[in-house]
C-alpha cells in the first residue's frame, strides 16, 4: 500500500512562543528553526511578524538563514499584518504568508464587531492582496469548530476563489471531540467542493486533552496538513504535539496508510533544545519525549523486555534517536574526531570554526572524562549563542565561606572594552549577579533560577536557567559549563544581553 504524505506545519516559533514566559531572541528563533529544518518539518511558522520588532527580526532572519523548508509568518486579515508579515518572509527559499479571520458568531459579536456579510468580504479582499504578494498563502478561519458550518463554508470557498493554497480548519479553543471534528471536516468537504483543489489543514489546541486525537481524525478525514508544536507547546494548554503525531502514523502505518518527511532521530534531540532554550520542562511521563516514556519499571514489564522487547514496547527508543548515538570523545581525541562527531550531530564546520570548536571542547575535556554525544550537542550550543552576545563573561572570583560575608569581583567584556565589577553581600550566587550587575550598570531582580546537571555523573556539564527582571519587564538566560557558578554567571550575563536587545540596557 502507497502511503498518503501529511505535511507537518510546525509552529512552535509562533504559537508555541505564545505561551508564557517564552521570550525567544532570533539567534535562538534561528537555531530552533534549523534544528526543525533538520528534522524535516515541511513547513515553519516562524512567528507573527507585525506583533513586534523582535519577532518581526526572528522571521526575517529565519527567513534569510534556514534553508529548505516553507517559511511562514503570521498576519491578521488586516492590510498592514499582511504587508509586514511578508517583508519578514520574502527572503525565504520557499515563503509563505498565513492570514486569518474568525468565523464564529462568539467571536464576531465580542471581539470583532462585523457581520457575516463583512468577515466574508475582508476574508476574500485580504487573501487576493496576500496572494498579490506571495505565490503560497494560507488561510484560516479562526474557531472554526465553533462556526456555522455554511457560513464557515462561504468564508472558505471565497478564500480559495481568492486564491488561497491552504486551508486551515482550526479548534481554537480545542472545544472538538474526534468522530465529532472528523465529521465536521468530511461537512466541509461535501460543502466546498474547492477544498479538494488546495491543502487542507488542522490545527487543534489541547485544552481537553484531545489535540492529538483530534488531528489523527482529521487526518482520517481527508486533511493532508496537521498545524503542530513540539512537546505540544502553544496558548493554554498547547497545540498538538508533533512527536505523538508523528510517532503515532509511524508506529500505526500500516492500518493509516499516512507518511511524513519527517527524521524521526532527530526527534530527541530537538525536543531537547526546545525545552532548553524555552525553559519549559518536559514531563517525565509524557509520551514519546518524556524521560520516562521508554523506561521500564516494574520487575514484571524488565523480566519480559529482557527476553523480547516487543513484549512491553510498541516502539525502539533508537527511532526517536535516544541513545542511538554511541559518540564518546575524552580528551584524548583529537581535531578529526570532533569534525566527525559533529558531522554526525549534522553540523559541518568550517576550518577556523573546527579550530574554535577543538579549543573549547579541550578546555572541557581536560575537565570531563568523557564527552558524549548530548554533551557535545549542548556545548555546540553554547557556543552559537556566545557568539552572539555583546556582553561576555571575561573572568569571576567569589570568596565564598560560612564565616564571612561573600565578595565577588567579575570581570565583563563588551565589545573588547573591559567592565570590571565587585560586590559584598548576600549569598554568594547573589554576590555573582550582584557584581554583574555592578559592572554593566543594571539593577538586575532575580525572577526565577534553576540548575541542572545535563548528563549524569559528578563531573557532569551542568546548565543554568535565570529569568531577571530588568526595567520592568523579564528576560531569561541560560547557559552551560562545567562549573555551575561559571554557568549561572553566564546565564545571568544572557539574560542581561537579551536586555540589551530589547533596549532596556545601554
Ligand atoms: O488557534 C488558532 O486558531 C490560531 C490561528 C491563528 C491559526 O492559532
Ligand atoms: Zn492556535
Amino acid at each position: 500500500m502507497t502511503s498518503e504524505r501529511i505535511n507537518i506545519f510546525d509552529t512552535t516559533l509562533r504559537d508555541g512562543e505564545q505561551s508564557p514566559g517564552i521570550n525567544l531572541n532570533p539567534f535562538e528563533k534561528v537555531e530552533i528553526g534549523e534544528q526543525l529544518a533538520r528534522l524535516g518539518v515541511d513547513v515553519i511558522e516562524a512567528g507573527f511578524p507585525v506583533s513586534s520588532p523582535g519577532d518581526f527580526e526572528g522571521v526575517e532572519k529565519i527567513a534569510r538563514e534556514v534553508h529548505g523548508v516553507t517559511v511562514c509568518g503570521l498576519a491578521r486579515a488586516i492590510e498592514q499584518d499582511i504587508r509586514i508579515a511578508w517583508d519578514a518572509v520574502r527572503e525565504a527559499e520557499h515563503p509563505r504568508i498565513h492570514t486569518f479571520i474568525s468565523t464564529s458568531d462568539v467571536h464576531l459579536e465580542h471581539q470583532l464587531r462585523k457581520t457575516r456579510d463583512q468577515v466574508l468580504e475582508t476574508a476574500g479582499r485580504m487573501v487576493a492582496l496576500a496572494v498579490s504578494l506571495c505565490d503560497d498563502v494560507e488561510f484560516s478561519a479562526m474557531d472554526a469548530t465553533r462556526s456555522d458550518p455554511d457560513f464557515l463554508a462561504a468564508v472558505l470557498s471565497a478564500a480559495i476563489a481568492e486564491g488561497a493554497t491552504t486551508i486551515n480548519i482550526p479548534d481554537t479553543v480545542g472545544y472538538a471531540m474526534p468522530a465529532e471534528f472528523g465529521t465536521f471536516i468530511r461537512g466541509q468537504f461535501e460543502k466546498t467542493p474547492a477544498l479538494k483543489d488546495v491543502t487542507v489543514s488542522v490545527h487543534c489546541h489541547n485544552d481537553l486533552g484531545l489535540a492529538v486525537a483530534n488531528s489523527l481524525a482529521a487526518i482520517e478525514a481527508g486533511a493532508t496538513q496537521v498545524e503542530c508544536a513540539i512537546n505540544g507547546l502553544g496558548e493554554r494548554a498547547g497545540n498538538a504535539s508533533l512527536e505523538e503525531i508523528v510517532m503515532i502514523l509511524e508506529t500505526r502505518r500500516g492500518d493509516l496508510g499516512k507518511t511524513t518527511a519527517i527524521k524521526t532521530t532527530e526527534i530527541d534531540r530537538t525536543s531537547r533544545l526546545v525545552s532548553q532554550l524555552t525553559g519549559y520542562d518536559v514531563q517525565p511521563n509524557k509520551a514519546i519525549v518524556g524521560k520516562n516514556a521508554f523506561a521500564h519499571e516494574s520487575g514484571i514489564h524488565q523480566d519480559g523486555v529482557l527476553k523480547e522487547r516487543t513484549t512491553y514496547e510498541i516502539m525502539n527508543a533508537t527511532s526517536i534517536g535516544r541513545s542511538q548515538s554511541d559518540i564518546v570523545l575524552g580528551k584524548h581525541s583529537g581535531r578529526h574526531a570532533l569534525k566527525a562527531a559533529m558531522e554526525e550531530l549534522g553540523i559541518s564546520l568550517d576550518e577556523e570554526e573546527l579550530n574554535q570548536a577543538f579549543a573549547n571542547f579541550k578546555k572541557v575535556a581536560d575537565k570531563k572524562k568523557q564527552i558524549t554525544a548530548i554533551d557535545l550537542e549542548h556545548l555546540v550550543g553554547e557556543e552559537l549563542r556566545e557568539q552572539s552576545d555583546i556582553y561576555e563573561l571575561r573572568s569571576y572570583e567569589v570568596m565564598s565561606s560560612s564565616e564571612f560575608i561573600p565578595t565577588c569581583q567579575v570581570i565583563i567584556d563588551k565589545e573588547g572594552r573591559e567592565l570590571p565589577g565587585k560586590s559584598f553581600s548576600g549569598g554568594s550566587m547573589e554576590s555573582i549577579f550582584m557584581a554583574i550587575d555592578d559592572a554593566v550598570g543594571t539593577q538586575g531582580k532575580l525572577k526565577d533560577y534553576q540548575a541542572r546537571a545535563v548528563t549524569g555523573g559528578k563531573d557532569a556539564l551542568g546548565e543554568v536557567r535565570v529569568v531577571v527582571e530588568v526595567m520592568g519587564e523579564d528576560y531569561a538566560g541560560t547557559a552551560l559549563s562545567i562549573d555551575v557558578v561559571e554557568a549561572s554567571a553566564k546565564a545571568y550575563v544572557r539574560a542581561i544581553n537579551n536586555a540589551y536587545r530589547a533596549g532596556a540596557v545601554k
